[in-house]
């Protein structure tokens, strides 16, 4: 069980096997999409410079297999955390999906962009929601440039990232769901967390296996994220701190 008092702060990070039992694929397991596409033909800056329709064409893919797609217990879970600790809870995810946002989860953070959003590769043009599938033309904006998905590929900036650090410095529990620890900077918050240095920082980590940076998390529980993180909180005690 994770114990949450009155003045912690608590950082969530997720990653693909948060979104595994609502039906969506991890990247690198058995049947993850890396395991089908090339990285470098789909998701990077080179790919869209030399084939943007085979880029569309895998995110529309996405897009469709996202239709009717539900969160499952421990989305539920996060919603409920972050009711009972307002802004207390920072939720930061490197999915592109919106199954957060469906089990209730009103402050989330996309590192990664989102799925269902588009922006143009030229203008300054903000990106807008986007529900198309684009399998056989590239969209353009009224500049003339082309409409791209919101996506952080390989190689570019994730997105938020000093609000994130900002997070990092204050939090006093920092808790990995679901993610394999391998693609930075993600990999490297619970570090950051660590190093903060105000306080002991408590680091947890919930996935059916030990991530690549396992040595960083106090405590890992192993199962799967649906059965596992909604038993790990004393909701009694949470709904009598609630804000
Ligand atoms: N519950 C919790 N974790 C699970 C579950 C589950 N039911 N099923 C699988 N997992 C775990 C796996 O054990 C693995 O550690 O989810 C993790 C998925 O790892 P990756 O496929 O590497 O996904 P992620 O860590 O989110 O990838 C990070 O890489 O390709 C990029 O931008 C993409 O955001 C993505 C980033």
């Amino acid at each position: 069980m994770i114990d949450i008092g009155v003045s912690d702060r608590v950082f969530v990070l997720t990653g693909a096997g948060v979104s595994a039992e609502s039906g969506l694929p991890t990247f690198r397991g058995a049947g993850g999409l890396w395991r089908g596409y090339r990285v470098e033909d789909v998701a990077s800056p080179v790919a869209w410079a030399r084939d943007p329709l085979m880029v569309w064409q895998f995110y529309s893919m996405r897009r469709k297999a996202h239709r009717g797609k539900q969160p499952n217990p421990a989305h539920l879970a996060l919603a409920k955390l972050e009711k009972a600790l307002g802004e207390r809870l920072f939720l930061c995810t490197q999915n592109v999906d919106k199954l957060h946002e469906q089990a209730g989860s009103r402050r989330v953070v996309h590192m990664h962009g989102r799925l269902f959003q588009s922006r143009c590769d030229r203008c300054d043009r903000p990106p807008f929601d986007d529900e198309n599938c684009y399998e056989d033309h590239v969209p353009r904006c009224d500049c003339g440039g082309q409409i791209r998905p919101h996506i952080c590929w390989f190689g570019e900036m994730p997105y938020e990232l000093e609000r994130i650090a900002r997070e990092l410095e204050r939090c006093t529990v920092f808790m990995a769901v679901g993610t394999s620890g391998v693609v930075y900077p993600a990999a490297a918050f619970v570090a950051q967390a660590r190093a903060s240095g105000k306080q002991r920082v408590r680091t947890y980590y919930v996935g059916p296996e030990e991530p690549a940076n396992r040595a960083l998390f106090n405590e890992c529980f192993l199962g799967k994220a649906g059965e596992s993180l909604p038993r790990l909180f004393h909701w009694s005690q949470l709904s009598a701190i609630s804000v």
